[in-house]
């Protein structure tokens, strides 16, 4: 069976695009499920990306990823900063877990600083804008492999 990643997106990322482009860029959430689509077809994978302003919806994905999905790609959005819950569901999932943010948190407030997904992510990737998620892709195309 084809192995299918989950690419979770938290709030606000429904506006990507449009939301704070100078910090954000102009793709758009849909640009960046055809990035991700190119990359899971080079490593013949299936790729599913959703987006939620709900935390409890966002678990929900967590958890059907532990029936069907192989690995999962989050960007938490601010949830990053704050969900022990989000966390909780992730420790839940047996498979590869990659953290991306499109901005540099780094560089940002320091309340961005911290993440609690960190804690579970097999790795991150931020500031890279939009192309962080293909990137993601590609390392859990090898990690799959
Ligand atoms: C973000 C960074 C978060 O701090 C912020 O709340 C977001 C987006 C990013 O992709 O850079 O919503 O996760």
């Amino acid at each position: 069976m084809t192995k299918k990643i989950y690419i979770l997106n938290g709030p606000n990322l429904n506006l990507l695009g449009k939301r704070q482009p100078e910090i954000y860029g102009h793709d758009t959430l849909a640009d960046v499920e055809a990035s991700c689509r190119k990359v899971a077809d080079e490593f013949g994978l299936d790729c599913v990306l959703l987006q939620s302003n709900h935390e409890g919806a966002i678990i929900d994905w967590i958890h059907a990823a532990r029936e069907d999905g192989a690995g999962i790609v989050i960007n938490p959005g601010a949830f990053t900063h704050t969900s022990v819950a989000i966390l909780d569901a992730l420790n839940t999932f047996e498979g590869p877990v990659l953290e991306v943010h499109i901005s540099n948190v780094h560089k940002r407030e320091s309340f961005r600083h911290h993440s609690y997904v960190s804690l579970r992510a097999e790795g991150v990737i931020a500031g890279f804008g939009v192309e962080g998620y293909a990137l993601a892709m590609r390392r859990m195309g090898s990690l799959l492999g």
